[in-house]
């Protein structure tokens, strides 16, 4: 009797919680009805046309039904609503709002490998990196990379002159190695032997396939459930081979810094100054600029955007110079115009390589980044 009592009680809560939750929704459900996309249903949304699907199915058909949309559509994820755009004036506005400086959902998925550093913060965090780390892109400082990226090169053209007149194989690992000695040199300016490139290539591989496959597995998103699996436990072992790496790099710079007995005769080490020495050397004249977990964090952000983004392009360029080899006989020849012989290069020497840079911004328009999340917190007007 006292439980059949309590059956309308529960139902008219349930009732009342469900109105409640959908009237103050109300509004993303007006903007969805004006925006194109796929039939939807209560709680799962659209999840149901990839029920079966495997990972690389689920990306590949996300990608077909976004190309079956002549502009702007959206999908529901479950209760949470996606809006794709693919104008590049809705893309600027996008990227240029202040009412959109925080990511999308998906990238706390890679919040415990970047930790605060630039790519997740936001608000006067990420000011506060951006004031510090931006002059250490400065032209004159890349300049004297040049050098670097040449050895890494060379290293690289050697390595890939064992596979010629041999079959099929896999481009990115030794693309990705070469990327990686340039990140080092020039992000942390440290000595690399054999082994910890190696260990470094398979920790951030293992990394990014986890980012990947969690990505496409829901269940696995809450952090409470993904650190308990195998895949969750392995993630944090590879980010912590790169942050205990960066640490141990951190800890012998400072002790360089506090022996020599001043700065310029730290600067002398090497005339070439990297990022993280640039920040060191901050830090020394003022230790409240960035806390040393901040420092970690930033590093590790720019050492896996750097390699990894790099890696990707430079590999899918290789590919289109054996798909099209007339051009790759062009690039051929206007490298041979420009450096002939020489050595050494400038950064004057490869701005006159044209069509290079032609053909390397056609294979990023080509194949991009494939997407940028960003969470929208307030109203905001794409076209009409
Ligand atoms: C061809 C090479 C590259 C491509 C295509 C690329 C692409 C991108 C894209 C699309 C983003 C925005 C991601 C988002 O907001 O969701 C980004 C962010 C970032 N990239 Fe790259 N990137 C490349 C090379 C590099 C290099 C060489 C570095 C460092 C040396 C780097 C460091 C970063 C950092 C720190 C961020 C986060 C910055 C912020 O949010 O303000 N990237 N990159």
């Amino acid at each position: 009797m006292g439980v059949e009592i309590l059956y309308p009680l529960v139902y008219s809560f349930l009732i009342t919680f469900l109105i409640a939750y959908y009237w103050k929704r109300r509004h993303l459900y007006i903007a969805s009805f004006k925006i194109d996309g796929p039939i939807s249903f209560p709680l799962i949304g659209n999840s149901y046309l990839f029920f079966g699907s495997s990972q690389e199915d689920v990306f590949s058909k996300s990608m077909e039904m976004i190309q079956s949309y002549s502009s702007t559509c959206r999908f529901w994820r479950g209760s949470q609503l996606l809006i794709c755009i693919k104008n590049i004036k809705d893309i600027e506005k996008l990227l240029s709002s202040h009412k959109t400086t925080q990511k999308m959902y998906a990238y706390d998925l890679v919040k415990y490998s970047f930790g605060e550093g630039l790519f997740l913060s936001s608000g006067a965090v990420y000011r506060n990196s951006h004031r510090l780390i931006q002059p250490t892109f400065h032209h004159d400082v890349l300049e004297t990379y040049i050098q670097l990226f040449k050895k890494n090169g060379d290293f690289l053209v050697e390595s890939l002159r064992e596979n010629v007149g041999k079959e099929a194989f896999d481009i990115f690992r030794k693309v990705n190695l070469c990327i990686i000695k340039n990140v080092v040199d020039t992000l942390m300016d440290t000595k690399m032997t054999p082994e910890i490139t190696d260990e470094l290539y398979f920790s951030l591989n293992r990394l990014y396939n986890i980012i990947h496959e969690r990505l496409f597995k829901p269940w696995l998103h809450p952090e409470f459930i993904f650190k308990l699996t195998s895949i969750g436990k392995e993630e944090r072992k590879s980010a912590k081979y790169l942050q205990n790496f960066i640490r141990n790099v951190i800890k012998s710079k400072k002790m360089e810094l506090s022996l020599a007995s001043d700065d310029s005769e730290y600067a002398s080490n090497s005339k070439r100054r990297s990022t993280l020495d640039f920040l060191l050397r901050k830090l020394n004249e003022n230790p409240n600029v960035m806390s040393e977990e901040l420092l970690v964090d930033n590093i590790s952000t720019i050492f896996l955007a750097a390699q990894d983004a790099t890696s990707i392009q430079y590999s899918f360029a290789v590919l289109m110079f054996g798909m099209y080899p007339n051009f790759q006989d062009k690039i051929y020849e206007e490298i041979q115009k420009v450096l002939g012989q020489e050595s050494t290069f400038t950064i004057s020497d490869l701005n006159q390589l044209v069509y290079l840079d032609m053909f390397l911004n056609e294979c990023l328009r080509l194949l991009p980044i494939p997407f940028i999340g960003r969470k929208v917190t307030e109203d905001l007007q794409f076209g009409n």
